[in-house]
């Protein structure tokens, strides 16, 4: 047994009565199950207090703090200017990432990107990236510090460097129920977020079916965690509440997903996509300093996809990254996939739900997701919206396209996807995209 300063069964009693721990408890544990001189189990308890107990504000940045400095933080000083990101808690459809980064990097705030992959029923964006020829997402921090220098944008993965605590306590939360925890979403994220260099963050905190927040008040409480923990480290932070009840735009999977971006930067994109996108650039352009209010951020994002300079920034960093820009100069060109079937409805009238996670749960069994870490994700996969919340449908028209390469999901996904929407003679509450902003004032309705 190595010389221990804490006794690792007096913390979780401690935490397991309900009360709060020290900085230097968490720290301890974080550090000594990272050497591993903690082992899984009393990890496993500690997590499952914290779980039931809750961790308050101090103990949420402590356990940052410790999954933070359990890796490097890359220092972006040689580039100058205020960098930003975006991190998104996780969607159906959301490609947002994709089209904004570029955006934003285009008005001249330097944007370092760390995303993850897909994760259950919502996409990832590294997988995304991947669906174009030649991506590549596994660059060492020397490249990463080259690219962003050279165009004021990098697109990578998570390197061992980034947050190791955060990669071995997640693969713990995801066996031992404890995935689902505020504030260990909260240090999750925001250790990662921390590790990239940036000097301010926007967030996309979503709620609704088809996102981890089902409700908009764990939603709300997740985004007043996460803006809070920013401001404790010195990063202006601001946080938007967007609906997931429905999918955002029409595509759902891989490269359907990029191809939708291609559009909404040739500036042909679905409505619903392009709030949600202008909104969060526009906040990026002004945290970046390059506007005097969001307003005017959300007005130079309009002008860079007006002026084509951000459908320039993207191909230009699909040529660094190694991607083929053939394929995002015509889309067309991509391979087509091997099975295309139109799904119909089975009565008429208006849509008013859709079960957004099932809609995310059938484009993972047609193949773009993965059902263990192991699985490979099939980029052609998905499926291509015809109809919305709001459309009209009738009895026997196709409001949806599958996309697969396993024809055993066929049968399955048809049936599934028919009892995924929701009919009635007319839409009493149409959706809100955006209903708040938090911000380190407060919880602010959007209007
Ligand atoms: N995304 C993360 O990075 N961590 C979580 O815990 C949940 C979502």
């Amino acid at each position: 047994m190595p010389n221990m300063k804490y006794n690792p069964v007096s913390i979780i009693r401690k935490k397991r009565e309900g009360d709060p721990l020290t900085k230097e408890e968490i720290q301890f544990l974080i550090q000594s199950y990272t050497a591993d001189q903690i082992p899984d189990y009393q990890m496993s308890a500690f997590l499952m207090a914290s779980f039931l107990n809750g961790l308050n504000s101090d103990e949420a940045a402590a356990l940052t703090y410790s999954m933070l400095h359990s890796g490097i933080i890359v220092d972006l000083s040689h580039i100058s200017g205020k960098k930003v990101d975006k991190h998104s808690t996780g969607g159906v459809g959301d490609k947002l990432s994709l089209i904004l980064a570029p955006i934003v990097a285009s008005c001249g705030v330097p944007v370092p990107m760390i995303s993850g992959r897909g994760l259950g029923h919502s996409g990832g964006t590294l997988d995304k990236l991947e669906s174009i020829p030649g991506f590549n997402v596994d660059i060492t921090l020397d490249r990463y510090k080259e690219i962003i220098k050279k165009h004021n944008l990098v697109l990578a993965g998570q390197t061992e460097e980034i947050a190791p605590a955060d990669k071995r306590l997640y693969s713990l939360r995801d066996v031992t129920a404890t995935v689902e925890s505020i504030p260990l979403i909260a240090g999750s994220i925001m250790s990662k977020k921390l590790a990239e260099g940036i000097d301010a963050l926007v967030l996309d905190v979503k709620f609704g079916s088809g996102a981890f927040m089902k409700n908009i008040d764990d939603a709300k409480e997740l985004a007043e965690t996460l803006v809070s923990i920013g401001e404790q480290f010195g990063k202006e932070t601001i946080a938007y509440l967007t609906n997931m009840n429905q999918p955002l735009g029409y595509a759902i999977g891989n490269w359907l997903e990029v191809k939708e971006s291609i559009d909404c930067l040739k500036g042909i994109g679905p409505d619903d996509v392009m709030e949600i996108t202008h909104l969060l650039a526009g906040t990026m352009i002004y945290l970046g300093n390059k506007a005097d209010s969001i307003d005017e951020g959300i007005e130079m994002s309009h002008d860079a996809i007006e002026n084509g300079a951000a459908f320039q920034k993207w191909v230009d960093i699909v040529e660094e990254h190694g991607g083929d820009v053939s394929v995002i100069k015509n889309p067309d060109q991509y391979p087509n996939v091997k099975f295309k079937v139109d799904v119909s409805s089975i009565g008429s009238g208006v849509i008013t739900k859709m079960d957004t996670y099932a809609m995310g749960m059938i484009s993972l069994e047609l193949g773009a997701g993965r059902r263990s870490k192991e699985d490979d994700v099939d980029p052609q996969a998905g499926i291509m919206l015809h109809k919305k919340i709001g459309g009209k449908v009738e009895r026997d028209e196709t409001f949806a396209t599958l996309y697969t390469n396993k024809e055993e999901s066929i049968d399955e996904a048809v049936k599934n996807l028919k009892a995924a929407i929701e009919l009635a003679d007319e839409l009493q509450n149409p959706l809100k995209s955006i209903t708040h902003r938090v911000d380190k004032d407060g919880i602010h309705e959007y209007q």
